[in-house]
C-alpha cells in the first residue's frame, strides 16, 4: 500500500522488488508468500457482518493479486518467476504443486505463492510457514514495518526494547506476537527460523542474507 490508503502503491511495489532481486543475484532461492491486506481483510469484513469463510476466499483473491504485481514488477527488471496459486487459476498461473515449486527453484526462478493456503481460517503467515516448510526452506523471512520483534509494540511504546535473539519457547512464554500461533507452532515444530526485518529499509533484505545482524532471529 505503501503511502496510498489502499491498493497497490507502484513505487513500493519497484522497491520490493529490487529487494528481492539483490537476494536473487546474490545466488539464493528464493519463495515469496504476500499477503492481501492493502486489498482486502477478512477480519474486518466479519466485523462488518460479512460471512468469515466468504471474507476469507476474498482476502486470498487479493494475496493473488498482489502477487501478480510483484511477480509483474520482478520480471520487468529481469527476474525469472514462477506464480503459483492454492486455489486453481489456470488462465492466470499455475497450481501449488510442491515438487514443481521446488524444480523451479532449482532452475533459478523466484516462486511466488497466490491465495494463502487455499483454506479459510488460516492467515497468509500460516502459509507462508506452511510453504516454507514444504519447500524445505533454512529461514523464513518475515518483512514488516519494524526492524524486529520487542519488549512492547515500539510503533505505542517508546520504551520498547529490540530483542536480537529468541527461542521459540521464550517467544512463546513472553507471549510476543510473531506470528499468529498457527504459523508460529508450524515453524516450532518443524524447526524452521524466523527473522523478522524491516522491509522498508534500503539493503536490508540482501545485509541480512549475508550475514549482518538484521532484524530479529526466533529458532529452537
Ligand atoms: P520447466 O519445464 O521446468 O522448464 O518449467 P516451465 O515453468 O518453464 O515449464 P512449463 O511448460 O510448465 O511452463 C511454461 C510457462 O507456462 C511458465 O510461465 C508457467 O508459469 C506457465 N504455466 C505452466 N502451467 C500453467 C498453468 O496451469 N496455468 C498458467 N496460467 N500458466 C502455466
Amino acid at each position: 500500500m505503501g503511502d496510498k490508503g489502499f491498493g497497490i502503491d507502484q513505487n513500493r511495489l519497484m522497491e520490493y522488488a529490487h529487494e528481492i532481486k539483490s537476494v536473487y543475484d546474490a545466488g539464493c532461492q528464493v519463495a515469496i508468500v504476500i499477503g492481501g491486506g492493502n486489498i482486502f481483510r477478512g477480519i474486518q469484513a466479519e466485523k462488518g457482518g460479512m460471512d468469515r469463510v466468504h471474507g476469507d476466499y476474498m482476502g486470498m483473491l487479493a494475496t493473488v493479486i498482489n502477487s501478480m504485481a510483484i511477480q509483474s514488477a520482478l520480471e520487468g527488471i529481469g527476474v525469472q518467476t514462477r506464480l503459483q496459486s492454492a486455489i486453481k487459476m489456470e488462465q492466470i498461473c499455475e497450481p501449488f504443486i510442491r515438487r514443481k515449486a521446488v524444480r523451479h527453484l532449482e532452475k533459478g526462478r523466484v516462486v511466488i505463492f497466490g491465495a494463502g493456503s487455499g483454506n479459510p481460517y488460516f492467515t497468509t503467515d500460516s502459509a507462508a510457514a506452511l510453504r516454507a516448510i514444504e519447500i524445505e526452506a533454512q529461514v523464513i523471512l518475515k518483512g514488516t514495518r519494524v526492524d524486529g520483534i520487542y519488549t512492547a509494540d515500539p510503533e505505542k511504546d517508546k520504551t520498547a526494547t529490540k530483542y536480537e535473539n529468541l527461542t521459540f519457547d521464550e517467544a512463546y512464554n513472553k507471549g510476543l506476537q510473531i506470528m499468529d500461533l498457527t504459523a508460529f507452532t508450524l515453524c516450532k515444530e518443524n524447526n524452521l527460523p524466523i527473522i523478522v526485518f524491516d522491509m522498508n529499509k534500503k539493503n536490508n533484505l540482501v545485509n541480512l542474507v549475508q550475514g549482518q545482524k538484521v532484524g530479529t532471529l526466533v529458532k529452537a
